[in-house]
């Protein structure tokens, strides 16, 4: 046995609230089609004076404060993201020195889409295994409304920005992630191109073969992680599935057969924020109560790439 805890989480969002109705001025959509077909009611934009950066420091000042772990005792930070403020500098960089972390501390970006903040998670329990300082900052943070693409109606609606971290410790006696991840390469169903490719410099989603894509990865994921942790479904405490569509999330709880009060999210407020989806519920769920001290949550995203991951997770 030797793995992670979560010690603490943090977030922030923009100040900007993007109704369905504001959506509906500028494309051919309605509250009703965007709220029946994702559970979606809201979004957040980042607007003037608001950065990736500034959303990362805000969420990652309010984690460390929240754990009492000081800035150099930190020897991992990593930003899953792919909508990071540069490409190089990386994210994480820009935190080290706006945080003030020792200049040997292990800091990157990772991109695995919407999967990465659970990428990063097992990314970190395994640099930490061997790190000199046992305590690492975890965030999933994206500016998606910067590359969105607003003539497309059907993707449009979707996205929104915002930024989750969390501060974990590495322990001999804490028990593994059991992580499962993994990528079927696809640039066809869901991509965003970079400065290389020809493609508009949008997000691109063909919604119905990553809406099968994803019925299917979820609950198969889930079901390996407790394979792996050798527990059962009724030992988890909290489903923190990453938040692209609430009938994709109903799904995975009927597939599972587990209790939806075990599964609440946050989508109908925040929309798909990829990276920063699953963070963002943690922290929510965290500062509500509603996962304590000793409790388990398994966290499983799921998107571009196409990438999955799932992790349990057990906060400290
Ligand atoms: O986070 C990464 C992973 N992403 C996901 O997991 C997303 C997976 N996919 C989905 O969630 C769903 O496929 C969407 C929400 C993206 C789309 O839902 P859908 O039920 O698959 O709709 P559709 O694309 O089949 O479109 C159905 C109809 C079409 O009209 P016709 O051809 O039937 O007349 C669309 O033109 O809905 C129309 N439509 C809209 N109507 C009003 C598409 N977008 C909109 C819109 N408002 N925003």
């Amino acid at each position: 046995m030797n793995g992670i805890k979560l010690l603490s989480t943090g977030s922030a969002v923009p100040a900007k609230v993007v109704t369905n109705d504001d959506l509906a001025k500028i494309v051919d959509t309605n509250d009703e089609w965007i709220s029946t077909r994702t559970g979606i009611r809201s979004r957040r934009y980042c607007g003037e004076g608001e950065s990736h950066t500034a959303l990362c420091l805000a969420a990652a000042r309010q984690a460390l404060a929240r754990s009492g772990v000081k800035p150099s005792e930190l020897g991992v930070c990593v930003v899953a993201t792919f909508t990071q403020d540069f490409l190089t500098p990386a994210a994480a960089c820009l935190l080290q020195r706006e945080l003030g972390l020792l200049e040997d501390t292990v800091c990157f970006d990772l991109n695995a889409a919407c999967s990465g903040f659970v990428y990063a998670l097992h990314t970190a329990q395994c640099l930490l295994a061997a790190a000199p300082r046992k305590y690492g900052l975890v965030l999933g943070a994206e500016v998606l409304s910067r590359v969105t693409d607003f003539d497309d109606r059907s993707t449009c609606v979707l996205f929104g920005d915002g930024a989750g971290a969390a501060v974990v410790e590495w322990r001999a006696d804490y028990p593994s992630l059991h992580a499962v991840l993994g990528c079927r390469g696809n640039d066809e169903c869901l991509y965003a191109p970079g400065v290389n490719t020809s493609r508009p410099a949008h997000i691109h989603m063909d919604g119905q073969p990553v809406f099968r894509f994803a019925v299917e990865a979820v609950p198969r994921c889930a079901k390996e992680v407790l394979s792996k942790a050798g527990l059962g479904l009724e030992d988890v405490d909290r489903f923190v599935f990453h938040q692209a569509n609430q009938r994709i999330i109903d799904f995975a709880i009927k597939k599972l057969g587990v209790d939806p009060d075990k599964c609440t999210g946050n989508i109908a407020r925040t929309g798909n924020t990829s990276a920063a989806s699953v963070p963002l519920l943690l922290d929510e769920l965290v500062t509500a109560g509603a996962l304590r001290s000793g409790q388990k949550a398994l966290c499983v995203g799921f998107g571009g790439g196409l990438t999955w991951a799932g992790a349990l997770l057990e906060l400290a």
